[in-house]
């Protein structure tokens, strides 16, 4: 353990999920890489009973008691007090001391800057008590925290994309049995681009959309007499579903899962072609069956590809956010001028719009 005014650096980075949207706590597959910006936490621990946390982008302070309990504490400042809590409910010690929290990530943009924000904080307390947790372990109590103690019904994505990522990498997650295996990620080196469009039209998933596809997806498998949608043969067993709605929320889940498993097929062979595909018909089925897009994120995906993209989809939980589009390098210029064009056009805020790579997980 390190010495007492020691301080213990620790970042973690932000996501974008390629593929595979919806399908983590439907017990099926999805493909993420991390974003080259990150969330760093410095912190200095001390014989004190609370943590005093700043962010360089708040102006007050917020002090968490060690034994802080769900209600205690909200706004930004939960994600942090979330892991105190869940880290002293698994029976690890949690020091008080000073932590800094500069943040890099996004918020708001479906880049999932809490699980950054989470992971982040929690990797700066083992590494300072020196208590050894295996990833999945650490990604199941950053999500107890956004889940019993921020009270965001968030599956284990982003905990297990940002814990797991590497560089020049996407990871194929199976949610069934908690394994990660990577792909290559390097759209570069075949001189494709990977854009990161972000709308700017902030996304919320603490709210009733996300938990009411979730109650779908559950009621489906319910009714089907599964444990999950991932259990089921196929799509023809949704047949039987008298709820149509929630026949095509599971539809869309049962599509995802095969279009992530050949987006990781297509990786491996580099071509960028057939991933991008998978991309937009990705985004007609999170259009059309799982209704989660917006017109303004429709718009801008649907532009990207008329633009000579490779394919472009939203990614994240939905209702505004980014949207990533994989375009020849050649492209790039023309694909970002129609966007913006076209959110010009029908007098929305102008996007940002950034070429990106997969960086690494998260780390000192
Ligand atoms: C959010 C949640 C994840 C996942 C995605 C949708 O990012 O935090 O657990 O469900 O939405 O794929």
């Amino acid at each position: 353990m390190p010495s007492a005014g020691h301080v213990v650096i620790y970042s973690a980075p932000g996501r974008i999920n390629l593929i595979g949207e919806h399908t983590d706590y439907n017990a099926g597959f999805a493909l993420p890489i991390a974003l080259p910006e990150r969330t760093t936490v410095a912190y200095r621990p001390d014989d004190s009973t609370a943590l005093v946390v700043r962010s360089d982008r708040e102006d007050e302070p917020v002090r968490i008691a060690l034994d802080t309990v769900p209600g205690d504490v909200d706004g930004w400042a939960a994600y942090v007090a979330g892991v105190v809590w869940a880290l002293r409910e698994a029976g690890h010690r949690v020091p008080g001391g000073a932590m800094a929290v500069s943040g890099g990530v996004e918020t708001g943009s479906g880049l999932a800057s809490s699980a950054a924000l989470g992971c982040a904080v929690l990797g700066a307390i083992l590494s300072a008590t020196g208590t050894e947790l295996d990833r999945v372990g650490q990604a199941r109590i950053a999500q107890r925290a956004e889940n019993t103690y921020v009270g965001a019904p968030t599956g284990l994505l982003d905990q297990l994309a940002i814990l797991f990522a590497q560089r020049r990498r996407a990871q194929l997650i199976d949610f069934r049995d908690l394994t990660v295996d990577s792909v290559p990620f390097d759209p570069g080196a075949a001189g494709v681009a990977l854009l990161l469009i972000d709308s700017r039209a902030a996304h919320r998933h603490a709210g009733g959309e996300y938990a009411d596809r979730r109650a779908s997806c559950e009621r489906a498998a319910a009714a089907l007499g599964v444990p999950s949608l991932r259990d089921l043969p196929g799509p023809q067993a949704l047949t039987a579903l008298t709820n149509s709605v929630d026949a095509r929320r599971a539809r869309h889940v049962l599509s995802e899962n095969q279009r992530v498993l050949d987006a990781a097929a297509a990786l491996g062979a580099a071509d960028f072609a057939a991933v991008g595909q998978l991309l937009t018909a990705s985004q007609q089925s999170m259009r059309d069956d799982f209704q989660i897009t917006t017109d303004h994120i429709d718009l801008i995906a649907e532009t990207a590809v008329h633009a000579g993209a490779l394919g472009a989809r939203m990614t994240g939980g939905g209702f505004g956010g980014c949207v990533i589009a994989l375009v020849q390098a050649s492209r790039v210029g023309a694909v970002g001028d129609a966007v913006r064009a076209s959110m010009r056009r029908c007098g929305r805020r102008e996007p940002t719009i950034a070429v990106t790579h997969a960086g690494r997980g998260a780390g000192d």
